[in-house]
């Protein structure tokens, strides 16, 4: 009985964490993809700026660090808040 409740929780606890990702990247996708994809569509823009390219689930996993101190720690991204991205949705890339 109780090895059947530790399995449920891990199961409950592994999903939400799962979902918690899921929600960080579909914020990523939506406010950064302007100037972070292989061919930005921002004006002004030739290439992903610093070469990083949030595109894929890897390339976000990738950057995670990097996406978690421009974004969370510091406000330095999206650059003058252009992608009008919000506190919550800020909280929710540092969870
Ligand atoms: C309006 C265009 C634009 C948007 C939107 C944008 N960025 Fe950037 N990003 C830039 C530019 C320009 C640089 C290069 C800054 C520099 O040279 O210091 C950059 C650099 C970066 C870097 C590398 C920083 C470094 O110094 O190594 C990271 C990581 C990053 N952005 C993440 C993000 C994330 C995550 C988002 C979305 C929440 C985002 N960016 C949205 C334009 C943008």
């Amino acid at each position: 009985m109780l090895f059947i409740l530790i399995m449920w929780l891990s199961t409950a606890l592994r999903r939400a964490e799962a979902e918690g990702l899921a929600q960080g990247r579909y914020i990523v996708l939506g406010r950064c993809w302007m100037c972070h994809v292989a061919k930005p569509v921002r004006l002004g823009l030739l290439r992903p700026p610093k070469g990083v390219k949030l595109e894929t689930e890897a390339q976000i996993a990738r950057q995670a660090g990097a996406i978690l101190l421009h974004v969370r720690l510091t406000h330095a991204m999206p650059p003058a808040n252009l992608a009008m991205i919000s506190e919550s949705e800020r909280a929710q890339i540092r969870t």
